[in-house]
């Protein structure tokens, strides 16, 4: 059993809605395999709430929060020190209070996304990689793969905030929704980006029979962690990797922050993690 006490070191996620947030779930298993006296809960905080909540937070000794949705935006107006990460991003998923009480933030996701590929054992530098969709989630994939020098190409169902995308990015170039299925042979990375073959949305159409034998797979979305292209790739023989390691991997710099320790994503945390969806 977790003991916490009045030295407890505390970090919260906020969101509107709240309750599928599995965040709350992967810190407190670290937070109990590493024996540390602390928590992480979650917050249903609404937008016209947020920045109040945000000074009270802070006010009440917190070590930080993650934001996720309707917040990020938000969450980087609040901040007195961001990174060129957040600064590119016009967002932020990880707050931390400083000693002398500056609200400091930075996006994780990019870095998560490409943290989890690395422990696939797939490498980026040059590699010809494909990103469907256009939001904030291919806005920070985006971003990271080009951290890797990997050569990006855009595709989305609303062809000018592809355009947009990739102006604001100063690189890659857009390719057409309806025709991206029939240039898959020319690269080696896709990524799903979009909501599409998440549990409860649209049905996912797509065709991968262009693709090359080396071509790897993966989504962002990992419920279901096996989502429908992840499924028609592996039935391919097409190397695949889970959305699910990302939630993971980014979640690792806001534990370190607050808790002052530096966890690691290994195989039980994902199959506890896993679980849950
Ligand atoms: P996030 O911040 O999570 O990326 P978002 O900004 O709402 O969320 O972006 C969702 C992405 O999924 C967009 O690329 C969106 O395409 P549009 O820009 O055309 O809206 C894509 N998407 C959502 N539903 C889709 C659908 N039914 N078909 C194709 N793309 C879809």
């Amino acid at each position: 059993m977790q003991i916490i006490t009045g030295k407890a070191k505390i970090a919260a996620v906020l969101g509107w809605p709240i309750e599928h947030s599995r965040s709350p779930l992967l810190h407190n298993f670290w937070l109990q395999r590493h024996q540390i006296d602390g928590a992480y809960i979650p917050l249903a905080v609404k937008a016209e709430d947020f920045k109040d909540v945000i000074q009270t937070m802070k006010a009440a000794g917190f070590k930080g929060c993650n934001v996720t949705i309707p917040h990020k935006e938000a969450a980087y107006q609040c901040c007195d020190i961001v990174d060129e990460t957040a600064k590119k991003m016009g967002s932020v998923n990880t707050l931390w209070f400083t000693e002398d009480g500056k609200i400091c933030g930075t996006s994780t996701d990019g870095d998560g996304f490409v943290a989890n590929l690395r422990d696939a054992g797939i490498t980026l530098t040059n590699k010809k990689i494909l990103i469907l969709g256009a939001g904030g989630a291919a806005r920070s994939v985006a971003y990271s793969l080009l951290q890797e020098n990997a050569q990006i190409t855009i595709t989305n169902r609303t062809l000018e905030r592809a355009e947009q995308l990739v102006q604001d990015l100063n690189s890659g170039r857009v390719i057409d929704w309806q025709s991206w299925t029939k240039e898959l042979g020319s690269f080696d990375l896709l990524v799903n980006t979009t909501s599409l073959g998440m549990e409860g949305k649209e049905d996912f159409q797509f065709d991968l029979q262009n693709a090359s034998k080396n071509l790897v797979v993966t989504d962002i979305v990992y419920v279901p962690r096996i989502t429908p292209l992840l499924k028609a790739a592996e039935q391919k023989g097409l190397k695949t990797v889970e959305g699910l390691g990302m939630l993971l991997h980014q979640a690792r710099l806001g534990f370190s922050k607050w808790f002052g320790v530096d966890p690691i994503v290994d195989h039980e945390l994902t199959e506890f993690v896993a679980n849950s969806l």
